[in-house]
């Protein structure tokens, strides 16, 4: 009788856990995304005024991560550069493939990445009904009026699909066994800024951060973050630099050690159209089944003409500007643009 009994509440609790479980790890951050409002047009989305400088006294490099986990609607945004951007993403998908898009060959990359593809897809089909409608496994976008199989297996059209249905980035990350550190796995790299995006395939953060100064300071803390990301949680970073181009497809934002740069007169740059600040909005996020670590990127570029007289945040800037750290000041060219910029700002 009481072998029963305990049978049964083993068998009670085996149950109970195993349902637990599986309910646990098939959370991602998809799971209560609510969608936008019926009047919302693409088209009058004004971009994120993203301004990491303001209100800041130490310009050293650090971390600086905001838990947003209570709003997994802002993960993937549709602003009024679509077109114009997804445009750009497909012309590189093109003539850049190698550049722009990743796959490491084997099985638990390509499982990774299947399942970023159906978490993209299930986030769009929430948050954006009226542009990504799903039909017979087929899901149409409605902005660009192209479409595709929700069912798509092969890894390099899924690398190609998301690179022409969401203007963010992103690197796909885990462990090898013999890794302490995340390792690329898998990207999209559709608005590189200062480097080529192939040095990192199949490589460490560390790797990766090589170039970043001060990267020692913030390794430890990066990892740790890294490691105890959990997959219901969404989290973001961004950071900023300038550019005295227009591009969003560039190897040549960053300073190299070693390399002589030449500094740049204010009749050298036309600040309307070809000086910009350039940010980036980082999102990070786990995923539940293969417990990889994915990145997402989504860049923005904003006119100097606009932060000077529409914005009139000048002052801010040159105070960021001024107050680089030297080996930060290196890394973001600011002997190249930072003195003509100034006294264009000052005017
Ligand atoms: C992040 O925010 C969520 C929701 O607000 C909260 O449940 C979670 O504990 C937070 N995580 C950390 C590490 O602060
Ligand atoms: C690929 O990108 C590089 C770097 O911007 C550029 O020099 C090259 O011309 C591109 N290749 C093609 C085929 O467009
Ligand atoms: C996609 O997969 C689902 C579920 O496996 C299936 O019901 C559907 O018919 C498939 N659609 C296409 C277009 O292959
Ligand atoms: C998509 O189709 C709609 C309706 O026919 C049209 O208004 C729109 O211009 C099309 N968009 C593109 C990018 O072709
Ligand atoms: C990827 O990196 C791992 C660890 O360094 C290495 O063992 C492996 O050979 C690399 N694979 C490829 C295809 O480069
Ligand atoms: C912004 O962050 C990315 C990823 O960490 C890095 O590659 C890039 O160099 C950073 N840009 C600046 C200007 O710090």
């Amino acid at each position: 009788m009481y072998i029963l009994l305990i049978g049964l509440v083993a068998i009670v609790l085996f149950i109970y856990y195993r349902f637990k479980y599986s309910k646990k790890i098939q959370v991602s951050i998809t799971s209560k995304v609510s969608p936008v409002d019926s009047n919302f047009n693409w088209k009058s989305q004004q971009p994120l005024k993203i301004r990491p400088f303001i209100g800041k006294t130490n310009f050293n490099p650090s971390i600086g991560l905001k838990n947003i986990t209570s709003t997994p609607e802002d993960w993937l945004l549709i602003e009024n550069t679509y077109l114009k951007n997804i445009k750009v993403r497909k012309s590189s998908i093109e003539n850049n493939q190698s550049k722009v898009l990743y796959i490491h060959e084997d099985i638990k990359a390509k499982l990774a990445l299947a399942e970023f593809f159906q978490i993209v897809c299930q986030f769009l089909l929430s948050r954006y009904p009226k542009y990504f409608k799903l039909k017979n496994g087929i899901i149409h976008n409605l902005i660009t009026n192209e479409s595709f199989s929700i069912n798509e297996s092969n890894s390099i059209e899924i690398l190609k699909i998301l690179g022409s249905n969401i203007e963010e980035d992103f690197l796909i990350m885990f462990k090898e066994d013999e890794d302490s550190e995340y390792r690329v796995k898998s990207s999209f790299t559709g608005f590189p800024a200062g480097f080529d995006p192939s040095i990192n395939y199949n490589k460490t953060i560390s790797y990766i951060h090589k170039p970043v100064p001060q990267y020692n300071k913030l390794k430890f803390s990066m990892n740790k973050f890294f490691n105890n990301i959990k997959s219901q949680n969404l989290w973001v970073r961004f950071n900023w630099s300038i550019q005295t181009h227009s591009n969003l497809f560039t190897f040549n934002n960053h300073g190299r050690p070693g390399e002589t740069m030449k500094k740049l007169n204010r009749k050298d740059i036309d600040f309307a159209n070809g000086c910009f600040l350039r940010n980036e909005r980082q999102c990070f996020i786990r995923l539940p089944k293969s417990n990889a670590l994915v990145m997402t990127i989504r860049t923005y570029l904003t006119s100097m003409e606009n932060i000077k007289n529409e914005e009139k945040i000048g002052n801010e800037l040159i105070f960021a500007i001024d107050n680089l750290p030297d080996d930060l000041a290196y890394y973001k060219k600011r002997h190249e643009w930072g003195d003509a910029l100034k006294e264009y700002l000052n005017d």
